[in-house]
Order: structure tokens, then C-alpha cells, then sequence
């Protein structure tokens, strides 16, 4: 389980490095989470606005994490920031493999990290959910927060309760049933993609986050170890 401890600093340069900073000191399952991040990091080296108002934080997971199973990690991140944010009203979709859109505007992102080869030493997730800004500047249309949805503020902690509430009861759930729910919320099959330069349509995204990409020439099994992110464009 996660988040038997929690601890909150007003300010981290990021959650993530302070908790590869401070693995041997933390138990598997401590959350770590900072009012506002100075280098708050997302995928493809972006850096992540933080100010005050949003969710920031970062779990550990040290036992038993594979490398073989970091979609798995993913999907349960995702569906549980699915269902919490449910839970206050929103419904949002998942675009693979780790963003929560709401009317194609970013809510959160997940940046998992690692350390090991194979059999990993840790797994560090970190997730950031947009909740109080309304502001995002030249992200405007790209980015929505749960006041912007819902024209009103919200408590962070209250929101952190609920997806650690909602990431535990995952843990407990059987592993088809929760990917089951990940595509049910998923937006990309059937949507184009660019994949080292030629275009493809997604058919199918299996338990182990390999993809199933055609054209008319092919079809290609993507291992989700294979995709490095910088190879996959979306066409919206
Ligand atoms: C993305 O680009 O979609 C991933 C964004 C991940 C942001 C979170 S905020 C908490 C944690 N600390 C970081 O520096 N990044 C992640």
C-alpha cells in the first residue's frame, strides 16, 4: 500500500528527485509531496509549472517492481486519478500512455522513473494534478484544472486522500478488471499516430502496454519499452 506515511514540504525543486535523493531513507508505499516545485519535471525533459494551488507528489515503490511491469504501474496511476477525479464530478480520459485529458485539455501527468535493469531497485511515480490554477498562460489551451471545470477551489489535501484511497483499492483489485477500466477511459484507439516517420492508425493497446499500430502496408507490435516518446506523435 502507499501512503501509511505522507509527508509535506512547502517547497521541493521536485518531488521525484527529492525522493531518488532519499531512497535508502524511505519506506516502499512514502508519499512525498511539496506545496510548489521549483524544477518541477514532465515527460521529454518538459518542465512542469508548480506554483502553490496544485497537487505535487511522488510515491516510492520498492518491492518487487520490474521493469516488465512498468505499464502496469501506469495503469494503476492513471485509473486511480480517473476515479478520483470522478469522484468530484469530472469525467476524463486517458490518452495513452499516461495523460488525463479533460475536452482534449492536459488535468494531470504521471512521470514514472526508475533504477535498475531488470529486476528494479525502485520505481519513483509522480504525479502532478492541476486544481486551483486557472491561469496557464501559453498552455491556455492545452491545460485545465479542476477549478476550471468546476468554477470552484478545492482542498489539495482532500484530493490526495482520495487518490491514495483509490490507489490502494487497486492494489487490492484483480489486474484485468483495472485495465479493463484504463481502456474504457482510453482515447486513442483508432486515433492516428506518427511512429519514426511513417503514419499509423492505433488498433489495440495490450495488458503489457505493447501497442498495435497499422497501415496499409503493416502492422507493427510496439513493446512499450520500445516507444520512446520522442518516435510517437499524436494527430488530433
Ligand atoms: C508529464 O509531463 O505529463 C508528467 C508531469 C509530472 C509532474 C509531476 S509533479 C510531481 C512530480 N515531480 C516532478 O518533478 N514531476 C512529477
Amino acid at each position: 500500500m502507499i501512503g501509511k506515511n505522507i509527508k509535506t514540504f512547502e517547497e521541493l525543486d521536485s518531488t521525484n528527485n527529492f525522493v531518488k535523493l532519499n531512497v535508502s531513507n524511505l519506506e516502499s508505499g512514502a508519499v512525498i509531496v511539496a506545496k510548489k516545485q521549483t524544477k518541477g519535471r514532465g515527460l521529454r525533459d518538459n518542465k512542469w509549472d508548480s506554483n502553490l494551488g496544485n497537487l505535487y507528489f511522488s510515491f516510492i515503490i520498492k518491492d518487487n517492481v520490474f521493469r516488465s511491469n512498468l505499464f502496469t504501474y501506469i495503469v494503476q496511476s492513471s485509473v486511480a486519478i480517473i476515479r478520483t477525479l470522478k469522484q468530484f464530478g469530472i469525467n476524463a480520459d486517458i490518452k495513452y500512455p499516461n495523460d488525463c485529458l479533460v475536452e482534449s485539455k492536459k488535468i494531470t501527468g504521471i512521470l514514472i522513473e526508475s533504477s535498475g535493469t531488470s529486476a528494479l531497485n525502485y520505481i519513483v511515480v509522480g504525479i502532478g494534478i492541476n486544481i486551483n490554477q486557472i491561469d496557464f498562460g501559453d498552455l491556455n489551451d492545452k491545460a485545465t484544472s479542476m477549478k476550471k471545470i468546476l468554477n470552484d477551489d478545492f482542498n489539495v489535501n482532500v484530493v490526495l486522500n482520495e487518490f491514495v484511497k483509490n490507489y490502494n483499492n487497486i492494489l487490492e483489485s484483480n489486474n484485468q478488471k483495472v485495465f479493463e477500466e484504463y481502456i474504457k477511459a482510453s482515447i486513442v484507439i483508432g486515433k492516428r499516430i506518427s511512429y519514426k516517420n511513417e503514419q499509423y492508425v492505433i488498433s489495440d493497446i495490450e495488458q503489457n502496454g505493447t501497442i498495435i499500430i497499422n497501415n496499409d502496408l503493416d502492422e507493427k507490435r510496439v513493446a512499450f519499452s520500445e516507444i520512446s516518446l520522442e518516435e510517437l506523435y499524436w494527430h488530433d
